[in-house]
C-alpha cells in the first residue's frame, strides 16, 4: 500500500519523540520517526509533506551535537523545529542561540500570535510546556517572531516564505494545552495534508512490510490471550498465515478459566497453528522461595523463553520470534536512555542470547488504545480488544512475595469476584485495569465467633490511556462494599480487604 502523506520526524535523541510520531498520527497523517542524519536524497525520494524536527539533550555548541545539512532547509519542505529543532534552525541559518543561567522545566503561559498558521483558533495566551536551558537569542534573517514569554522572547519563529517555523516549546505533550491542535495545525495548514491516513493502513502497511521481511520463513509467537499478543498474533497470522505458529505458554499464572478460554478464541474463531503448553509445574519450581519482585520477573522471562527454544526445536527451523511489546513497555524497561523501573517480561527479561535468527516486534510504536484500534481493524472481537491488560508474568506478580499454589488460588478466586461485580455494575469499560492483590500480611479477624488469622487482599482499580500515568479509580463505595463481602463469605484465608487509594506516580499500576 502507498501512504500519499508521510511527515517525517527528524529524531535527534529526544525524550517525547514517539509522542510526537503519534500526535501526528492521531491527526490521521502517517508519520515515521528517521534518524536526524537521514541523507538528503532519501528524503527527496519519500518526498514528505512536512518535516519536524525533535528536541534533544544536546546544546547547538556542543562538540558532538547532532545536525544536518543545510540543504534540508531549502527543499521547499514545510519544517517544524521543536525546542533543540528550532535552536538548530536558527543556529543553522544565522541567528543566535544562547544559554540561560538556569534550565527552564514548566508550563507556562505563552503569548502567541494567533494570526499565524500555527496557532489558527487559538486565543492570545496558551499554557506550554517549556524545558530547555538554551534559548533562541535573535532570530535568522527573514524570521519573525510569533511567541514570546517573560524569560524566553523568542519562544516561536516563522519565516513565512519557506514555510520554516520553529517553536521552544513541546507541543506533544499533555501539558501543553491544546498541543495536538497545533500539530494539527501543523500538518493541514502549513502542510497542505488531507488526513487520509488511519488505523486501516497502519494494518495494511504492516501486514505488507511483514510479508517482505518474513517471506516463507517460518514465525513463532508468544500468544498470552493478552491483547498487545492477540493483536500481534492476527497480525502475523494475516502476513504470513500458516508459516505463524502460535504458542500459548499457560504459566499457571493467568486468571481463572482464562487458559481455556483464550485457547477456545483462538482455536475456534481463527484457523491459527496453535500450540498450548502447560508448563505451570516448571515455573512454579522455578519460583519456589523466590519472593523479589525483579529476580520473579526475570525466572518468568527467561522461562518463557525456554519454552519457546524448546518448542520451536519440535517444529524444526523457526526463524523470528514474534512478541506484542508495545510503546510504553520499551521505555518503562529503560530500553532507551531511561531508568529501569521494572523490566517487562516482553523485553528487558529477555536473555542474551535467543535461539532465533530475529524478534519481530509489530506494535512497538504503538500506544494501548492504538493498538485497541488495530485489534478492531484485524475483526478481533471486541471482548477481546478491550480486555483488560494483563502483565506477562501474571499473578506472579499479585501474589505478594513468595508464590505457592495455595496462594495463587485464593487470588484467582478474589480476583474472579472483583472482576464479576465490576462488570456486572457496567465498570468494565471505564475502568483500564482492575484486579485483587494478594498481601502477603496477615491480620487477625472475627468470622462469629471464632478468631481468624488470614490474608489481607487488596483491590486495585486504575483509569488511564497510555499507563504510563494512572488515576486511582472512585469506584462507588457500594461496590467495593458487594466485592468486599462476597470475597471473605466466599473465600476461605481472606478475612480483610483493602482499597489501593494511590496514583502512578507514584506507584506503579502492579504492586510488583
Ligand atoms: P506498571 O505496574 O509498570 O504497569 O505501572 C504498566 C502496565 O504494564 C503492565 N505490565 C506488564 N505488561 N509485561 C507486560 O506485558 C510485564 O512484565 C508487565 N509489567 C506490568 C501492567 O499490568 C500495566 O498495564
Amino acid at each position: 500500500m502507498k501512504v500519499n502523506e508521510k511527515i517525517l520526524i527528524l529524531d535527534f535523541h529526544g525524550q517525547y519523540n514517539q509522542l510526537i510520531a503519534r500526535r501526528v498520527r492521531e491527526c490521521n497523517v502517517y508519520s515515521e520517526i528517521v534518524p536526524y542524519d537521514i541523507d538528503v536524497s532519501k528524503i527527496k525520494e519519500i518526498s514528505p509533506k512536512g518535516l519536524i524536527f525533535t528536541g534533544s539533550p544536546f546544546s547547538v555548541y556542543e562538540e558532538n551535537a547532532p545536525t544536518i545539512s543545510k540543504e534540508i532547509l531549502e527543499l521547499g519542505i514545510p519544517i517544524l523545529g521543536i525546542c533543540y529543532g528550532m535552536q538548530l534552525i536558527t543556529h543553522l541559518l544565522g541567528g543566535n542561540v544562547s544559554r540561560a543561567d538556569k534550565r527552564e522545566y514548566a508550563t507556562t503561559s505563552v503569548n502567541i500570535d494567533n494570526t499565524s498558521p500555527l496557532f489558527l483558533g487559538f486565543d492570545n495566551n496558551n499554557d506550554c510546556l517549556m524545558t530547555h536551558s538554551d534559548f533562541v537569542e535573535s532570530l535568522p534573517q527573514g524570521f519573525k517572531n510569533i511567541a514570546s514569554t517573560p524569560s524566553c522572547p523568542n519562544a516561536g519563529m516563522v519565516n513565512v516564505e519557506k514555510n520554516l517555523y520553529g517553536i521552544q516549546f513541546h507541543p506533544e505533550v499533555n501539558n501543553t494545552n491544546r498541543g495536538t491542535e497545533i500539530i494539527h495545525n501543523f500538518v493541514y495548514n502549513i502542510c497542505g495534508c488531507s488526513g487520509d491516513w488511519k488505523m486501516s493502513s497502519f494494518v495494511q502497511e504492516s501486514v505488507k512490510t511483514l510479508k517482505e521481511k518474513i517471506g516463507d520463513k517460518k514465525a513463532l509467537c508468544a500468544l498470552s490471550g493478552g491483547v498487545d499478543s492477540s493483536v500481534a498474533a492476527v497480525l502475523l497470522n494475516k502476513a504470513i498465515g500458516k508459516n505463524l505458529t502460535c504458542i500459548f505458554v499457560d504459566h499457571g499464572l493467568l486468571r481463572k478459566n482464562e487458559g481455556d478460554e483464550v485457547e477456545k478464541v483462538f482455536r475456534e474463531q481463527y484457523d491459527i497453528n496453535l500450540i498450548r503448553v502447560n508448563a505451570k509445574d516448571r515455573f512454579l519450581s522455578k519460583l519456589e522461595h523466590v519472593s523479589d519482585p525483579e529476580k520473579k520477573r526475570k525466572i518468568i522471562g527467561e522461562e518463557f523463553i525456554r519454552v519457546f527454544e524448546e518448542e520451536a526445536k519440535k517444529i524444526g527451523k523457526v526463524d523470528f520470534l514474534v512478541q506484542g511489546t508495545i510503546y510504553p513497555d520499551v521505555i518503562e524497561s529503560g530500553v532507551g536512555k531511561g531508568q529501569t523501573i521494572k523490566s517487562h517480561h516482553n523485553v528487558g527479561g529477555l536473555p542474551d542470547y535467543v535461539d532465533f535468527e530475529e524478534i519481530v516486534e509489530p506494535l512497538r510504536d504503538l500506544f494501548k488504545d492504538e493498538v485497541r484500534k488495530t485489534g478492531l481493524e484485524l475483526g478481533i472481537p471486541e471482548n477481546l480488544v478491550y480486555r483488560q491488560p494483563f502483565p506477562g508474568p501474571g499473578l506472579a506478580i499479585r501474589v505478594i512475595g513468595e508464590i505457592t499454589e495455595e496462594k495463587l488460588d485464593i487470588l484467582k478466586e478474589a480476583d474472579f469476584i472483583f472482576r464479576d461485580e465490576i462488570a456486572k455494575a457496567g465498570l468494565d469499560r471505564t475502568l483500564n485495569q482492575y484486579f485483587a492483590v494478594l498481601t502477603n500480611l496477615k491480620s487477625v479477624g472475627v468470622m462469629g465467633d471464632e478468631r481468624t488469622y488470614d490474608y489481607t487482599l487488596a483491590l486495585r482499580a486504575v483509569e488511564t490511556s497510555d499507563f504510563m500515568t494512572a488515576t486511582w479509580s472512585r469506584i462507588p463505595y457500594d461496590i467495593l462494599d458487594t466485592v468486599s463481602t462476597r470475597i471473605v463469605n466466599e473465600i476461605k484465608n481472606i478475612n480483610r480487604i483493602v482499597y489501593d487509594i494511590t496514583s502512578k506516580p507514584p506507584s506503579t499500576i502492579e504492586w510488583e
